[in-house]
């Protein structure tokens, strides 16, 4: 059996990459990881590329101010690796609607919340944590879904839960939330891969 061909996308540190690139080599994710694309060429997770000698590729509105070229440049990237899924993993840009298209369904993200909770427009990064310590929920966890044209929109694939404990911060639970990340989105891709979790249906 071939494996998946993933095509990671990171903006910052990459440590949910770092998970996916670990569980290939602890032998529990059968898939290779073909590619990073990142819009920030400061960012630790090409550190952690070049140490797993995994090729990147820095596509910007810097690099390529024309919109046009600039979703070529990315598309080019996905075509001459055989992407099967693009995994994006604190990816901070717009997927461009072509690309969306041509990976309909093949497209992964990960949030920090239980979607459809706390997802949408603004939501990202210490927002949501800030906000689920503020309505009080006793629950977080994070979400793997589908990505589509609207913000946290596509088809939950799979989630984690944690408890939310009267002590925590959103300081602390993001740490928590991150750690579930982590055991998610590698698992929710063997999965995939497994046929036990469906991205047609
Ligand atoms: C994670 O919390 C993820 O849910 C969100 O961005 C963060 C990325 O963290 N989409 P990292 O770059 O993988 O460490």
């Amino acid at each position: 059996m071939n494996k998946l061909r993933l095509a990671v996308f990171s903006s910052h540190s990459g440590s949910n990459f770092q998970s996916i690139i670990d569980a290939i080599k602890e032998g529990q994710l059968f898939a290779e990881i073909v590619c990073l694309i990142t819009n920030n060429s400061d960012a630790y997770c090409i550190e952690r590329a070049k140490q797993n000698n995994i090729p990147y590729y820095h596509i910007s509105n810097k690099t390529h101010p024309d919109p046009i070229l600039y979703e070529k440049a990315i598309l080019d990237v996905l075509n001459i690796n055989s992407t099967d899924l693009i995994i994006l993993a604190g990816y901070m840009k717009i997927i461009p609607s072509s690309i969306i298209r041509a990976y309909k369904n093949r497209i992964l993200n990960i949030h920090p919340a239980l979607l459809p909770k706390f997802g949408g427009k603004g939501m990202y990064g210490m927002n949501v944590h800030q906000a689920v310590i503020k309505s009080g929920e006793k629950v977080s966890g994070a979400t793997v879904h589908l990505v589509d044209e609207i913000y946290d929109n596509g088809r939950v694939l799979n989630q984690m839960q944690v408890e939310v404990s009267s002590s925590d911060n959103a300081e602390t639970l993001a740490q928590k939330v991150l750690d579930v990340e982590h055991k998610l989105y590698p698992l929710t891709i063997q999965q995939i891969i497994e046929g036990k979790i469906q991205l047609d249906n």
